[in-house]
């Protein structure tokens, strides 16, 4: 397999990205714009293996893309590459149509113009969000049957892209894969989403931002889990079918908060006194999304995946993974994150 990885420089990317290294002997090549949420710190653990390479390319980048497309001769993708965070897309909204709604038109056309008519043994596996659902309310679930309700430049830009992955699948025999996941967490993740935020600023003393009531809902993965649904997803999924993923573990965001405060007391207690202390209620997001939460049983049934981690097995891992890792928190607290604190809406 020749894998195309795109955005292996984020999150949930570079997560794959070691993940599949680690468990496969595919030809993997990272395709990664390097924004402020790429980041090469966090592969440096594999830079170097024969089976991994590199390419700091714009997805937008037509022509690069194609280029790219002859010199690697990809057989499969797996699209990650996107503009991410809801609050930047309320103030920078035509970043998230350039990247998530136009980069993916130009994959998607790049694998038309490689592969020709010949499909077999191909795929283009796009990977979405649960938020292209809408929102919500105390009762019910997201199914892969539940209709689009895209409520922020963010989401509605991700439920364009998976409108057209669904086109290119229909119009032109494009075999296609798509997952919905909810809110991951987990190592390397850059601290202007609320879970690395919270470490990030408690860490420091700073004030830990609680958007409205705090009473939104969030349904959590740890990153790990969602990597090994991609790969199950990869390798045996329908194409043409969607997979919602998802831990059943809802939790309110002041619970989330309160949660890592008290794992922060426990493994690096403050002089000062509880971190809880930090607790900030500032002004809500616009638009805010009620409650997520992922009815798994699709993937669970037909692919026989399911989370390894409960929340709180990953939770402490999570926060323990920051404590053991100043070099990197330093790192990103000295480039792009110190950029943004101060954006977020609380403190505008
Ligand atoms: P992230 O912001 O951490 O990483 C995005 C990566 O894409 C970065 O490395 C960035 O440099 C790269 N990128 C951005 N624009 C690019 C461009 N024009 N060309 C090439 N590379 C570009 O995001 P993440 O949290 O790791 O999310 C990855 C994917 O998973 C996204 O598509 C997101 O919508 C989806 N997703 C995320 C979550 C979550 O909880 N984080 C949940 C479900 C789905
Ligand atoms: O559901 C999947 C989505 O989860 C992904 O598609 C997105 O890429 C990812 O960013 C995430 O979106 P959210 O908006 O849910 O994540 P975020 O970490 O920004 O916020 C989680 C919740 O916490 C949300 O209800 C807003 C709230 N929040 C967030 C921040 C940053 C706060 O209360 N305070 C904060 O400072």
């Amino acid at each position: 397999m020749k894998l195309l990885i795109t955005g292996g420089c984020g999150f949930i990317g570079s997560a794959v990205v070691r993940h599949l290294i680690a468990t496969t002997d595919w030809q993997i090549a990272n395709i990664d714009k390097l924004t402020y949420a790429g980041n090469l710190e966090n592969l440096k653990d594999i830079e170097g293996k024969p089976n991994y390479h590199f390419e700091k390319a714009d997805i937008t980048d037509e022509a690069r893309i194609d280029q790219l497309f002859l010199q690697y001769s990809f057989s499969h993708i797996i699209h990650l590459a996107a503009e991410s965070h809801v609050d930047r897309s309320i103030m920078d909204p035509m970043a998230f149509v350039k990247t998530n709604v136009l980069g993916t038109a130009i994959l998607l056309n790049a694998c038309i113009k490689a592969w020709s008519d010949n499909f077999k043994d191909k795929l283009f596996y796009h990977v979405s969000t649960d938020e292209v659902y809408g929102s919500l309310g105390e009762t019910g679930f997201f199914t892969e049957d539940t209709p689009y309700d895209p409520r922020s430049p963010y989401s509605a830009s991700k439920a364009a892209s998976d409108h057209l992955v669904r086109a290119w699948h229909h119009t032109y025999g494009l075999p296609v894969l798509t997952t919905h996941c909810s809110n991951n967490y987990g190592p390397f993740h850059f601290p202007e989403k609320l879970i690395p935020l919270v470490i990030h600023q408690a860490l420091s003393g700073k004030p830990l931002p609680i958007y409205g009531d705090g009473m939104q809902i969030r349904d959590w993965l740890y990153v790990r889990d969602h990597c090994r649904a991609i790969e199950r997803v990869l390798q045996a999924g329908e194409p043409g079918q969607a997979y919602n993923i998802g831990g059943w573990n809802e939790k309110a965001n002041l619970d989330i908060v309160q949660t890592v405060c008290a794992l922060l007391d426990e493994l690096r207690p403050d002089p000062a006194g509880p971190y809880r202390r930090l607790i900030t209620y500032v002004t809500d997001r616009p638009g805010h999304d009620r409650r997520y939460a992922i009815d798994a049983r699709k993937i669970e049934r037909e692919l026989g995946w399911r989370p390894a981690e409960t929340f709180e097995t990953g939770i402490r891992k999570t926060v323990q993974w920051y404590l053991d890792h100043p070099d990197w928190v330093a790192d990103v607290q000295s480039g792009a994150y110190k950029d943004w604190v101060g954006q977020n809406y609380g403190a505008r």
